[in-house]
């Protein structure tokens, strides 16, 4: 039998490892709703879903879980207020600085996924710096979608394979999935096994379109600044419950 997920300093799962998502992937909804239900400003919302990601991204290294990656920003939130967005940016630089330090110290490795036009000079400096500070980390694999949108991403890998193409070092017919997932931000990464989204909206609002196709999706009422680690707990317990059948027949079911 495997060992159960280790509980070095928090409540046990009590699952194999083998049944634990290698990559989990959340869409961090529900902040403006938090504030808006306690009579505070959608500001407070956002600085309190900063402390979730933090306590989510200990939680995930704790299980041994693979890879994080945060649904930060998308390129569709530019619609909502200035003073708004420079909170979320100015939180954003914030946030950079201030968890640097300790994600060295953990031994996460922090990437960023989504377009670099856009965002302020400032935000993309502290964010090379701790991609820097973190790139030859081996622990988590903290991935943050910032600027991103699944579209833009696709628009963009398809204009790059084009221009492959144009340039004669890439032949058409040789265009392949793999090809199409080479070109995308997310090159190399595993897809996400486990999608989750607060706040219960059930939509994917432009998140990772290709590389969830397979993805099992669970979705909490919680708004993201109340989701903590037995809400997680819950999710990766119901993940290793299913079972997932890529378009085949149940190995379970003994029909495989
Ligand atoms: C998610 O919370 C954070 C971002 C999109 C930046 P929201 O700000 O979307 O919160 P709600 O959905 O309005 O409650
Ligand atoms: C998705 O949430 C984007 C992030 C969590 C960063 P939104 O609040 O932008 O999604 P919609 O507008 O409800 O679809
Ligand atoms: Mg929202």
């Amino acid at each position: 039998m495997p060992e159960p997920t280790s509980t070095a300093d928090g409540p046990a799962l009590d699952l194999p490892p083998e049944r634990l998502p290698r990559h989990i992937a959340v869409i961090m909804d529900g902040n403006g709703r938090w504030a808006q239900q306690r009579g505070r400003p959608r500001i407070e919302g956002h600085r309190r879903g900063a402390d979730s990601a933090r306590a989510m991204t200990e939680e995930c290294a704790r299980l041994g879980i693979e890879q994080l990656t945060l649904y930060c920003f998308s390129s569709e939130n530019w619609k909502r207020p200035r003073p708004e967005l420079d909170f979320l940016m100015s939180l954003l630089v914030e946030y950079m600085a201030q968890q640097r330090a300790e994600v060295v110290r953990r031994g996460v490795k922090v990437s960023v996924i989504g377009r670099r036009e856009g965002m302020p000079e400032k935000a993309l400096r502290e964010m090379d710096q701790t991609i820097a500070a973190t790139r030859g980390n081996t622990g988590l694999h903290v991935c943050l979608a910032v600027n991103y949108g699944g579209r833009a991403e696709l628009t963009d890998a398809v204009r790059t394979v084009a221009r492959e193409v144009q340039t004669g070092r890439l032949d058409p017919e040789q265009i392949a999935e793999q090809t199409i997932a080479e070109h995308l931000y997310t090159a190399g990464m595993p897809d996400p096994d486990l999608l989750i989204r607060t706040a219960g909206e059930l939509r994917v609002s432009n998140f990772l379109l290709w590389q969830i196709s397979y993805a099992e999706i669970w979705v909490t009422d919680c708004c993201w600044p109340d989701f903590g680690v037995p809400h997680l707990h819950e999710a990766v317990r119901d993940y290793a419950r299913r079972q997932r059948r890529f378009g085949g027949l149940s190995t379970e079911s003994g029909l495989a």
